[in-house]
């Protein structure tokens, strides 16, 4: 479909709530995802709560930003929509459907329709297999191609990453750390999947190539049409990206809602820190990164309430006490106790 037809397509179904329901790729509902994991030899068993009720809603050709420090549960969340791993508690819907309830043949359709692209593009490419066989794999596994059109296909997606044919015959080894996520992105495409789910992509990237992979996926965003769930820890990354934005700490959602609202006028003391924490990338900002104050906290053994409350400056004796809910606050959902009388502190 051409870039016209497609918008064509999209402003035809905005108004038409069912049409937008059959756009929804990915639905999260309460999901979870807990470890049991020993203590050491004395201290018997704990849980690590590393995905701890995170609900969203994602439609075809959008990116849903998933935010928040080392440790806050992204790659977790990654394993679970992903299906290597089981939730174990709440719900999860691609296309509609449950993997986890669904028929062998089910599962198997729903794992080609979402496919994944790591942070290390060194690490996630056989170097013993040239770009060619690594892109041809997932036919060769999962479809009745002949060597001839898996060949066709493979050098077609070499071209729309903005490879050359003669790349097909080459190892990884031959290229840069760019060059490789874009072969990493090709083999997750291969499959026509409708959700990617990228954790840190372009992290292991210098900046300057990190804008050229970004600019590489939005296009083929929107001409594929995928849902993208983008994971990283770089805030100026997901600026880039991002159409909903979704800030974890702990396992927990914190804030969630549309990029501008969250990033113009975050709403949760967590988001807030994160983002000044962040170098804008104006040069005549001179505004210092602030450093958020304290050790995240182990997650063995959250505090109790809110679990930011060791490391907020607007804690309370409540924060202590209560778990906040995540609730409607001006446009998007947070879950601190005293979100608008820190916004209208001026924060
Ligand atoms: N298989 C596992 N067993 C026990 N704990 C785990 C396992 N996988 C992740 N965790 C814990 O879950 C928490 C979230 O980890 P992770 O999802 O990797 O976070 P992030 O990707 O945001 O850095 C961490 O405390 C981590 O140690
Ligand atoms: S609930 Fe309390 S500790 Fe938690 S973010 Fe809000 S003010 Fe800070
Ligand atoms: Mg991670």
């Amino acid at each position: 479909m051409g870039e016209t037809a497609q918008m064509a397509a999209r402003l035809a179904m905005a108004g038409d709530p069912a049409a937008t329901e059959h756009r929804v790729v990915l639905e999260a509902r309460d999901l979870a995802r807990y470890y049991g994991v020993k203590r050491g030899v004395f201290r018997g068993h704990a849980t690590v709560r590393a995905v701890d009720g995170v609900s969203f809603t994602l439609e075809a050709g959008r990116s849903l930003a998933v935010v928040g420090e080392s440790g806050s549960g992204k790659s977790t969340l990654a394993r679970v929509v992903t299906l290597i791993e089981p939730p174990t508690g709440g719900t999860l819907r691609l296309m509609g459907k449950d993997p986890f309830g669904a028929d062998a043949a089910t599962r198997r359709e729903l794992r080609r329709a979402v496919q994944m692209v790591f942070q290390d593009p060194y690490g996630s490419l056989n170097p013993r297999q040239k770009i060619g066989a690594i892109l041809e794999e997932p036919l060769i596994i999962n479809t009745a191609l002949k060597a001839d059109e898996r060949r066709e296909r493979a050098r077609a997606m070499l071209a729309a990453v903005g490879l050359r044919p003669e790349h097909y015959q080459r190892y990884p080894h031959m290229f840069s750390g760019g060059q490789r996520q874009r072969i990493a992105i090709a083999r997750a495409l291969m499959l026509n999947p409708r959700l990617v789910v990228a954790d840190e992509p372009v992290s292991a990237l210098d900046i300057s190539i990190q804008a050229q992979v970004l600019n590489l996926m939005m296009d083929l965003q929107a001409e594929l049409d995928l849902a993208y769930l983008f994971i990283s820890h770089d805030l100026s990354v997901v600026r880039h990206i991002a159409n909903d934005v979704l800030v974890m700490y702990l396992g927990k959602p914190v804030e969630r809602g549309p990029k501008e609202t969250v990033f113009e006028r975050p709403r949760h003391p967590y988001t807030m820190a994160l983002l000044a924490a962040t170098p804008r990338v104006d040069p005549d900002d001179r505004v210092k990164p602030q450093i958020i104050k304290g050790e995240l906290p182990s997650p063995l053994n959250p505090p109790p309430g809110c679990a930011f409350n060791s490391r907020c400056p607007y804690a309370q004796a409540r924060c202590l006490a209560e778990v906040p809910a995540l609730r409607a606050v001006e446009g998007r959902l947070a879950a601190c106790h005293f979100a608008e009388e820190i916004a209208a502190k001026g924060t």
